[in-house]
């Protein structure tokens, strides 16, 4: 048996943040903000947790498929932005949505969330543990972001994207292959390290800026081309894709350059490459299901799509995955 994402949809919050936000009280500018990273705005939620954002897009895929929550047997929360240590927010999405028969938990794979949660879910549908698997990538990293800081509070947004994962109509299409990894020594280069057993909120010795991302750009920025371009090209050689047989290139959104390079090593043209990162920022979890719900909005995905998505994150975490579309 193999499993698709059978229905997606994604929220993005109504407050934008344009970079002449951040003018007015650091020292950065609209033309240095674009012309490094390719983002011209980004989503701020105000109003709730990180689980209200999954709420309206989990509905919104419900009703494409035309199911009722109690029929969702799993519910997967990939984030870095929890409502709460415990319970997982998974927990507390199965209770908003009145999903009585899921059991589920979060999975914290920083940017490559959505790709380590893709393959449990496919590999619990796969092996009958669950039908119908309600996977959510979402953050909300406003919470965690130093609004004082240039290095780090023009790179992110708020936003989630939600899909289920289920049989697949034809064991051709669905999920095909995975590359998946870790690397803890890259821990160091992109990290929050307080409000864990590590240095507890609780701890006086805390400093405020312990509380938010701390992040080396420049590390992180050569190891996301190498390892996403490397996961991508092993996915390409195994399944004897050549660049013209992918349909589409579904990067995580960290900064245009990275995807930019990515596709130019892979030799992937710039109109193959999903790119929302100009209007998003970076979502951490949910960039990846945001681009694909974007992509099938607006109608460019068909059955049959060579799709391979690809990320690299806090951990350090990343891979690909391929699929081939498969719209129930
Ligand atoms: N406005 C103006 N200047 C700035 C800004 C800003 N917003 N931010 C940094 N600068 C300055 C720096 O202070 C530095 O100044 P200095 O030379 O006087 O010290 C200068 O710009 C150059 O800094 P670099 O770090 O060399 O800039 P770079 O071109 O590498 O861009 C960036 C920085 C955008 C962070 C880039 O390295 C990047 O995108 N890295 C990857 C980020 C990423 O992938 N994060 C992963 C996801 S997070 C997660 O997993 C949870």
């Amino acid at each position: 048996m193999s499993a698709t994402i059978s229905a997606i949809a994604h929220y993005i919050p109504q407050t934008i943040i344009d970079n002449s936000y951040f003018e007015n009280y650091l020292d950065t500018s609209d033309e240095w903000i674009l012309k490094r990273t390719g983002i011209k705005q980004r989503r701020f939620y105000l109003e709730g947790p990180t689980s209200d954002m999954i709420i309206p897009a989990a509905k919104k895929v419900l009703a494409i498929r035309k199911i009722k929550p109690k029929e969702i047997d799993c519910i997967l929360v990939c984030t870095v932005t929890p409502d709460y240590v415990f319970p997982a927010t998974a927990c507390v999405v199965q209770d908003k949505l009145g999903c009585k028969n899921a059991w589920g938990y979060d999975i914290s794979a920083a940017c490559s969330g959505f790709l380590f949660g893709l393959q449990t879910a496919v590999s619990f549908v796969e092996s009958g543990v669950a039908r119908k698997v309600l996977l959510c990538g979402a953050d909300k990293m406003t919470s965690i972001l130093n609004l004082n800081d240039r290095n780090q509070a023009v790179l992110f947004g708020d936003g989630a994207g939600v899909c289920i994962i289920e049989k697949s109509s034809d064991k051709k299409l669905g999920i095909i292959d995975t590359d998946l990894h870790i690397d803890g020594e890259g821990g160091k280069h992109l990290k929050k390290i307080a409000g864990g057993s590590f240095l507890p909120a609780w701890n006086n010795a805390v400093k405020p800026e312990e509380h938010y991302i701390y992040q080396e750009g420049q590390a992180v920025y050569k190891n996301a081309v190498t390892e996403m371009a490397n996961s991508t090209s092993l996915l390409m050689k195994r399944n004897k894709l050549k660049p013209k047989d992918i349909t589409w290139l579904v990067p995580h959104q960290a900064n245009l350059r990275i995807i930019k390079a990515v596709g130019e090593r892979l030799d992937i043209p710039d109109e193959k490459v999903a790119v929302t990162i100009d209007k998003t920022g970076n979502t951490t979890a949910a960039t990846i299901p945001i681009a694909l719900s974007l992509l099938s909005e607006e109608r460019k995905l068909r059955r049959g799509d060579n799709i391979i998505l690809t990320a690299f994150g806090g951990g350090f975490t990343w891979g690909a995955i391929y699929l081939r579309w498969d719209e129930l």
